[in-house]
């Protein structure tokens, strides 16, 4: 077991790392001295597969538990979903001496995330993430939240577990579209702020497509030690943090013209990245062979580079998104060569054009 410290002042916690760990949440919940009753969100999915082995455990270690079930997917990321967690909370009586269990992928660590935010003003909450972009991206840095109608996670609340407990062991289940969508955002980190982080991803490619145990635990550890690090600079996303948007306005654009259907959300991320890399080469932050390494390394686990050909205007209005960007430029993050990123704001849509037409 590997064990990081998300340094947050009073809102400090650990990461813990390793394969077979789920058995061990009931004893770090009770070292943690987290109240009397939990509950576990989760999802039929992960639900089957996963949830005997965390009641298992808490139960062990004393804990009365409530089983919350969640539908599955994005499109249930919202205001009535959530309801249904605050109701099913109400309705067994927990008290401010109980914690909240995120069991599944980002989409459940924020919804859980944000109902234990705001539960009677807020109780514990630990994250158990079981895809690989939850294990290296969400649920570390305390982000949570809901979709509303009109975009992708606009209610929610900076709210930081107090414990993530990631077993490796559970990615073995994952279905391979969606282990390969979590590439996208580890590579990212390589790309923005660690090259010898991307030069390791670089020389194991085997080994990380096979899921190699080891290899695996590497990669989860070291994505969240850099994660960790950001947060630790910028925990609200005043500025630095923002380099993990790496690709992401890009991502988002390509999201939107398809209507969230098309692509999975590392997918989007992996075609925004070339994007990105594409820009930042036009600035003279990065060159050629840069942008060929990224691109390379994001085919070789079979990931989407190519822009949809969407036409020109649609695309650049999908960027901008609103008009109050038009007026003001949009913060990108740019490669500087690789492992290391600045954030620009870019408002010379002329140059912007240039990339967004290739
Ligand atoms: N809070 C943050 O900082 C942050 C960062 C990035 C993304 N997100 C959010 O994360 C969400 C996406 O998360 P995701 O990619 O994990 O998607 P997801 O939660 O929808 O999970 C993907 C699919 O895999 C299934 N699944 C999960 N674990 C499994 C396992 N071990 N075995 C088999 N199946 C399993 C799920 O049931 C689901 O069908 C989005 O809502 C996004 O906004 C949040
Ligand atoms: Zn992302």
């Amino acid at each position: 077991m590997q064990k990081l410290l998300v340094s947050l002042g009073e809102r400090s916690y650990t990461i813990q790392v390793g394969s077979g760990l789920l058995a061990e949440l009931g004893r770090l919940c009770s070292e943690l001295a987290l109240g009397s009753t939990a509950a576990i969100v989760t999802n039929p999915t992960v639900g089957k597969l996963y949830t005997a082995t965390v009641r298992d455990t808490l139960e062990k270690a004393g804990y009365t538990i409530h089983l919350i079930e969640i539908p599955d997917g994005e499109v249930h990321k919202n205001s009535q979903t959530l309801n249904s967690i605050y109701d099913a909370l109400l309705a067994a009586g927990l008290s401010r001496d109980s914690f909240l269990v995120a069991l599944g992928g980002g989409v459940v660590g924020d919804m859980t995330g944000f109902a234990a935010a705001t539960f009677l003003r807020g109780v514990p909450f630990v994250q158990v993430p079981t895809t690989l972009l939850a294990q290296v991206d969400s649920s570390v840095g305390g982000k949570t939240g809901i979709n509303h109608p009109l975009g992708k996670n606009l209610i929610g609340a900076f709210y930081q577990p107090s414990l993530v407990l990631i077993d490796t062991a559970t990615l073995t289940t994952l279905p391979e579209r969606e282990y390969v969508s979590g590439l996208a955002e580890v590579l990212k980190y390589g790309v923005v702020c660690d090259r010898d982080f991307f030069t390791f991803i670089a020389e194991n490619t085997e080994r990380i497509r096979d899921r190699d145990k080891e290899c695996l635990q590497d990669i989860i550890r070291i994505s969240c030690a850099l994660k960790a690090s950001v947060v630790e600079r910028d925990e609200r996303e005043g500025g630095y943090r923002a380099v993990l948007n790496y690709g992401h306005t890009f991502a988002h654009a390509v999201e939107r013209l398809t209507h969230y259907t098309d692509f999975l959300h590392g997918e989007a991320v992996a075609i925004g990245m070339v994007q990105a890399a594409k820009l930042s080469e036009l600035m003279g932050y990065a060159d050629r062979r840069d942008t060929k390494a990224i691109v390379d390394l994001l085919q070789s686990f079979g990931l989407p580079v190519d822009l949809v050909p969407f036409s020109r205007d649609e695309y650049f209005q999908a960027l901008l998104k609103d008009k109050k960007k038009r007026a003001q430029g949009i913060n990108f993050v740019f490669n500087k060569g690789i492992g290391d990123s600045i954030i620009e704001n870019v408002s010379d849509w002329d140059f912007l054009l240039q990339v967004v037409s290739k």
